[in-house]
């Protein structure tokens, strides 16, 4: 392919920026031109850019900035940039075997120090379907995200969907899809463009309002552009609205007019907000290191989620017992509350696969310690625990106590040997306090040698107490003294010339100075990265210690952390606000490659109403990470606590559950080979369907089974929206054919409402109450035929555990079509898998048993709901065999 066909170049647009001397990177630059009143007064309300994002807004300093000052109504700003000011011009544009490469200079001194007068935009054509491009200075190396750590393939592009449109009667540049000429990136104009050293920001028009990602936020699915803030900057808060949460996702995905989607991701760890505008426009406002995009043509939106984890790296694949029922609270104060805890609900009959204890085992809430007088037996306890079949997982803070007499704590001591600490801007090391009695030192995850040092730790510890998992807490990093012990210096680096609408209004406000230093440069930037850091490292070393796959659960998140571990909703309430807020965080973690997720179920703080903890048990057991967790001091929430209608309502939800395991691990597997998504939005199953674009109260799992929770107190109905197609009850197995439309369907109290749609086989299990069990237990095939008679699904199968994932497996597929299953053996390398018990056809109008395919099936054929169920098969999933019945 000839690039040339795809780039209109402008020549020579070299301006003449006084002498014609090397550019050094922060250059004095003339003052900006004063605004031209009529310019400004062409401007639409909607259309103008901020020019004095944060502080005082006066005519007089919106004058000075060179910008368009006019009064307005709350939201809209009174001073805005005047289109077309040239603030960067380019000076030439090369193109290059893979891309092209441009120069551009600033013409005028911009409000914040030290602009970057000379900047370097470099576009690779990474893929057909993704277009990177960075802006960078040329002449000096700034700080980039050491994450995500993924290598990218080198460039290979045939036929790329999109073009580059740059230079020519453009200011800025553009990047459009091809096949409709949608202007995916509209940067046309770099009015508002500027590159300093704490404050770089860059706007695109957008081609729609429907847009999802940018997290972590408390907030609906589809985002709002109402001149709202999204702000990127780890931290640790129980989700409030408008506020930075713990982990940070410059991600969006667009759903176009044309039902076409596309992505955005902005690699850069630093603080950050992104403003949308009714305009529509979305403005990135960063705070430090470069702009590196990358842009994912999609055009469906699965597709464009599958380019997002090209690059970011695709999730994990999580032990099988890890999809279990997770039991946990903080507060479980010793051993034999513990037990109690998890006992009473084993009595009432609740599949507790694993327990969790909080900071309450250590001793003095310090990491690798546990309290031998209240948790005295706990070895004991987890040995037991693990010849029922169940698992025991603990919760680690990254900080260590700093405070305990030297030779008495090897974790501190060690680190201070092995020099693993973060330092403060003295070079000393840095000391806060989290849970820790007097004071905490935080590990170092980027330094080479954590590996080593946390393996140590890891280790020790678990030799005397054999845990499963690790759940990470705390590491935004959080820290409860503002920035240190001994507070902060002062510096650019702690009050940055422009601040992000952080919470509290202070970087350092609940954790460390932003000038304390990693092994990988400074806090400042790599705050975000602090969690992802652990993770990674955590990920790695419990792997090791444990021989086989590690479960990991992380507060704090960064784009690839799925590749590492799970994720939970934090510190959320025992409210139906936040029971319906669950589901937009669910599938916002969908999106970003994060499919092991889940929230508190019953909620965290506050104490949970029986009507409340029913439903939400309900929906808890379809979280991809199901577990119920609330605090200290709150009203205790586990099933067995809350009566008979919970403990019936958590086991019929909790044994489909089970049942379904089969199923909730392949779309794992699928998740994990080729970065699809789990727990599903419905419109990146349904994308033509305009419908879906709005809903984030129902989900699916896969393509086959959708979800509907009742997410209001009282309600025994929901008004459930059914894209086109045949859905078939769960529990009646009566069809539905929907036309694209919105029912009410009826929910009793013990009750979730499941569909599995038209065209889809689920494999799954007959229940047992540990997942051990259950994977020894037959497989049930369940096959949910369309209009045309058709359907089709897949099972992946291995021991659960291996690290070395995808090696001895089985993996089946079946297809159903004309009165006949074919069952396909792809793979056969597991060693003892499941036999086929028996399969289920739901949708079989007529059925006539002369043309069963062998007369001595033992099948029953149930007229009203229309389906047909044959057993006894035993069918070994070693080879290919296929069954008729018309
Ligand atoms: C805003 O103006 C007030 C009063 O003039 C002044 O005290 C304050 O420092 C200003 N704030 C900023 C951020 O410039
Ligand atoms: C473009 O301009 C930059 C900055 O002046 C210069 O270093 C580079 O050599 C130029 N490239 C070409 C192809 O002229
Ligand atoms: C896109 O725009 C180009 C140039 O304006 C035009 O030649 C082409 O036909 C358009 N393509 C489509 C699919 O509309
Ligand atoms: C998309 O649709 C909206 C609403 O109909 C319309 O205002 C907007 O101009 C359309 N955008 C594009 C790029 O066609
Ligand atoms: C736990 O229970 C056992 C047996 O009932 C009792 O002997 C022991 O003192 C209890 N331990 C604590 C810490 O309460
Ligand atoms: C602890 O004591 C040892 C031996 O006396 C000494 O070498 C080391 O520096 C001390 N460590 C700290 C953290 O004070
Ligand atoms: C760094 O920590 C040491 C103690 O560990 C303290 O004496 C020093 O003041 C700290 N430096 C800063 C800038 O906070
Ligand atoms: C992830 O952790 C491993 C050690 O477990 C380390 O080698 C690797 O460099 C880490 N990745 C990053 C980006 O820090
Ligand atoms: C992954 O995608 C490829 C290409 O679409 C497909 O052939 C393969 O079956 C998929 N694998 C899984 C496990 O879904």
């Amino acid at each position: 392919m000839d690039l040339r066909v795809d780039l209109i170049f402008i020549v020579c647009l070299a301006t003449v920026l006084g002498a014609q001397n090397e550019v050094s990177s922060f250059q004095s630059l003339p003052n900006p031109p004063k605004a031209n009143v009529s310019q400004c007064s062409l401007v639409k309300d909607n259309d103008r850019l901020d020019c004095i994002p944060r502080g005082n807004v006066t005519q007089d300093i919106c004058e000075s900035r060179g910008c368009c000052w006019s009064e307005s109504s709350s939201g809209i700003p009174a001073c805005f940039y005047q289109p077309k000011s040239l603030s960067y011009k380019f000076k030439n544009i090369t193109e290059t075997s893979d891309g092209l490469v441009a120069y551009l200079e600033r013409s005028y001194k911009s409000p914040y120090p030290r602009d970057v007068a000379l900047i370097k935009l470099i576009a690779t054509y990474q893929s057909d379907d993704i277009l990177r491009f960075k802006v960078i200075d040329p002449t000096k190396k700034r700080y980039e995200s050491i994450f995500p750590e993924k290598k990218l393939p080198s460039p290979a592009t045939k036929n790329p969907s999109y073009k580059l449109i740059i230079g020519k009667d453009l200011q800025g540049f553009r990047v459009v899809r091809k096949s409709d000429n949608t202007t995916i990136f509209d940067a046309s104009d770099l009015t508002n463009f500027i590159f300093s050293d704490q404050f770089i920001q860059i706007t695109t028009k957008l081609p729609s309002t429907y847009l999802y990602g940018l997290g972590e936020h408390k907030e609906r699915f589809k985002l709002q552009s109402k001149w709202t803030t999204y702000t990127l900057y780890s931290r640790d808060t129980s989700p409030l609205f408008n506020t930075n949460l713990y982990g940070s996702h410059p991600f969006y995905l667009s759903m176009e007019n044309s039902t076409k989607a596309h992505g955005i991701f902005l690699k850069n760890s630093n603080a950050m907000d992104i403003i949308i505008q009714p305009t529509p426009a979305l403005t990135f406002r960063t705070i430090g290191g470069i702009l590196d995009f990358f842009i994912f043509l999609g055009p469906s939106p699965s597709e464009v989620i599958k380019q997002y984890q090209q690059v970011i790296g695709k999730p994990k694949m999580p032990p099988h017992w890890s999809l279990g029922f997770h039991l946990s609270k903080f507060g479980l104060k010793d051993l034999n509350t513990t037990k109690k805890y998890i006992e009473r609900n084993l009595n009432a009959g609740i599949p507790v696969q694993s327990i969790w204890n909080d900071l309450d085992y250590m001793n003095n809430s310090n990491d690798f310690t546990y309290d031998k007088k209240k948790f005295n037996g706990l070895p004991q306890f987890v040995d037991k625990l693990h010849k029922e079949g169940r698992k025991y997982v603990i919760l680690f803070d990254p900080g260590v106590s700093s405070g305990e007499p030297n030779g008495t704590y090897p974790p501190y001591d060690k680190g201070v040997e092995l020099d693993i600490f973060v330092k403060n801007s003295t070079g000393q090391i840095l000391v806060a306090q989290v849970w820790n009695p007097v004071s905490t030192a935080y590990p170092d995850f980027t330094n080479p040698k954590s590996h080593d040092y946390w393996k140590l730790m890891m280790k020790s510890f678990h030799d005397v107490v054999p845990f499963d998992g690790a759940w990470l807490d705390m590491n935004e990093p959080s820290n409860f003294l503002k920035g240190s012990m001994y507070g902060c210096p002062e510096s650019e680096l702690e009050d940055p010339p422009y601040l992000p609408r952080v919470l509290e209004g202070s970087l350092s406000k609940k954790t460390i100075c932003m000038t304390a230093k990693q092994y990988a440069g400074l806090q400042y930037n790599l705050h975000n990265l602090y969690g992802i850091s652990e993770t990674n490292v955590t990920s790695n070393v419990v792997s090791e210690i444990l021989g086989e796959r590690s479960l990991v659960i992380t507060r704090s998140t960064f784009p690839g952390s799925g590749q590492y571990g799970g994720h939970w909703s934090g510190d959320i309430g025992s409210n139906w606000e936040d029971l319906s807020y669950s589901i937009p965080q669910l599938l916002d973690f969908s999106l970003f490659g994060i499919p092991l997720m889940g929230a508190d179920i019953c909620g965290f703080f506050g104490s949970a109403t029986e009507p409340l903890c029913n439903r939400w048990m309900q929906l808890g057991a379809f979280y991809p990470f199901s577990r119920n967790h609330n605090s200290v001091g709150m009203k205790e929430q586990d099933p067995a606590s809350m009566g008979d209608r919970v403990i019936r309502s958590s086991r019929k939800a909790l044994e489909i559950r089970y049942t379904l395991l089969p199923y909730l691990y392949t779309l794992f597997w699928e998740a994990h080979k080729n970065g699809t998504t789990v727990a599903r939005p419905l419109l990146v199953e349904f994308p033509e369907d305009r419908n879906t674009y709005d809903i984030d109260t129902a989900f699916l799992w896969g393509s086959g089974l959708l979800i509907v929770p009742i997410l209001e107190e009282n309600a025994i109905s929901v008004n459930a929206y059914l894209p086109k197609g045949i859905w078939y009850d769960y529990y009646t197995r009566q069809p539905l054919n929907s036309s694209g439309e919105f029912m009410d369907i009826y929910a009793d109290n013990e009750t979730i409402p499941l569909f599995i749609r038209g065209g889809q086989v689920l494999p799954t299990q007959f229940y047992r109450a540990t997942t051990e069990e259950v994977r020894k237990a037959d497989l049930k095939i369940v096959a949910a035929l369309d209009q045309n008679g058709r359907a089709e699904g897949l099972l992946y199968w291995d021991d659960g555990i291996s690290v070395d994932v995808g090696r001895n497996y089985t993996q089946i597929s079946f297809l159903v079509e004309d009165g006949d299953i074919e069952i396909n053996v792809i793979n056969n390398r597991a060693e003892h898998p499941p036999k086929i018990f028996s399969v289920e056809i739901l949708g079989i109008r007529n059925f006539n048993e002369s043309n069963l395919s062998s007369g001595n099936l033992d099948y029953v054929y149930k007229k009203q709901s229309q389906s047909l169920l044959l057993q006894n098969l035993n069918i070994d999933l070693t080879q290919s065999t296929s069954i008729k019945w018309s």
